[in-house]
């Protein structure tokens, strides 16, 4: 999923991280057979009070404001459109379909997480995958499809950790199929422009939380980076350290770790579990320990 981003002020980056895997997954989990893009302006509750009297008639701030380019008819989400309808938002620039724009507030996301007594990052996580299902044509005007559209939404949020429950015990483990297509929509955004082989990584963490990862590569060849330590490295600096699983795709043969990436995942996750999918969708996986025996890490150095 490509969001083209306005940010009115500076915004935790961790927290557009994260609303970038939500909106991957939002496209996932709904099934869209084509790649959507969207529009995300962060702006302050001035900001948004304006947009909603002027385009909506409505004189307050709110959280979330959803403007859907496409018309859905009666019952019908993104997921069930016919390629023919989703084509009627193609757009060329970004060379995707144009789900809409979502207009969400700051201040209402840092109140709410507090109203709520949940993190920022759950907020903001919800506001966006509440603003995206609008744009996918889910509703809440009627009881059976605020049923739908809340149960979309928690789908969406249990597989990148943020379900509104907070009890992790009470949350579904995030499938190996949700983590590989995390790893897949991680891949369209590679820059391999000199060896063309596009690699995309999703690092399942143990508190549900995932962190997307492609390979990146530079004219100065060595400098290139694996998608694997891209998606660590992601982690790490935003404090994540417990991994138990990482996805890993490419479009062409089956991407088991390069050495550089089984010890960097070797320092913070000796055992995790490494799951490969090739371009031909043929799947594999071992245990890091198998593909890194009597590895060197932290508990040589008494660590
Ligand atoms: N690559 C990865 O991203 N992960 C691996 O484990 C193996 C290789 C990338 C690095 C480079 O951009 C391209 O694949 C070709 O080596």
């Amino acid at each position: 999923m490509k969001i083209l981003w306005q940010m009115d002020q500076p915004v935790d980056p961790g927290l557009t991280t994260l609303m970038q895997t939500a909106a991957d997954c939002a496209v996932l989990t709904e099934g869209v057979a084509q790649p959507c893009a969207v529009s995300v302006r962060l702006c302050d509750d001035e900001a948004i009070h304006a947009i909603n009297r002027d385009y909506r008639q409505v004189d307050r701030a709110t959280d979330v404001l959803s403007f859907p380019l496409l018309a859905y008819p009666k019952g019908k989400t993104a997921g069930s459109l016919s390629r023919h309808a989703l084509a009627q938002a193609w757009d060329d620039e970004t060379n995707a379909v144009m789900l809409g724009d979502l207009v969400i507030s700051v201040d209402h996301i840092a109140a709410q997480a507090e109203a709520y007594g949940h993190s920022v990052a759950r907020e903001a996580a919800f506001l966006l995958v509440h603003g995206l299902c609008h744009l996918m044509g889910y509703d809440h005007m009627e009881e059976d499809e605020q049923r739908r559209m809340r149960t979309m939404e928690e789908k969406i949020l249990n597989q990148i950790g943020m379900s509104r429950e907070e009890n992790a015990e009470g949350m579904e483990p995030v499938s190996d199929e949700a983590l590989l297509g995390l790893a897949r929509a991680a891949m369209e955004r590679a820059y391999a422009p000199y060896s063309e082989f596009s690699v995309g990584a999703a690092l399942l963490c143990e508190d549900g939380r995932v962190f997307q990862g492609c390979n990146i590569e530079n004219a100065s060849y060595p400098l290139s980076n694996c998608a694997e330590r891209t998606a660590v490295f992601k982690a790490v600096s935003e404090g994540e350290k417990s991994f138990t699983t990482i996805a890993i795709t490419s479009n062409g043969s089956t991407p088991w770790p390069c050495g550089a990436c089984r010890q960097v995942l070797n320092e913070f996750a000796p055992s995790i579990r490494v799951l490969v999918e090739g371009a031909d969708g043929v799947r594999d996986e071992l245990p890091l320990s198998a593909l890194l025996p009597h590895g060197f890490g932290p508990k040589d150095l008494g660590k």
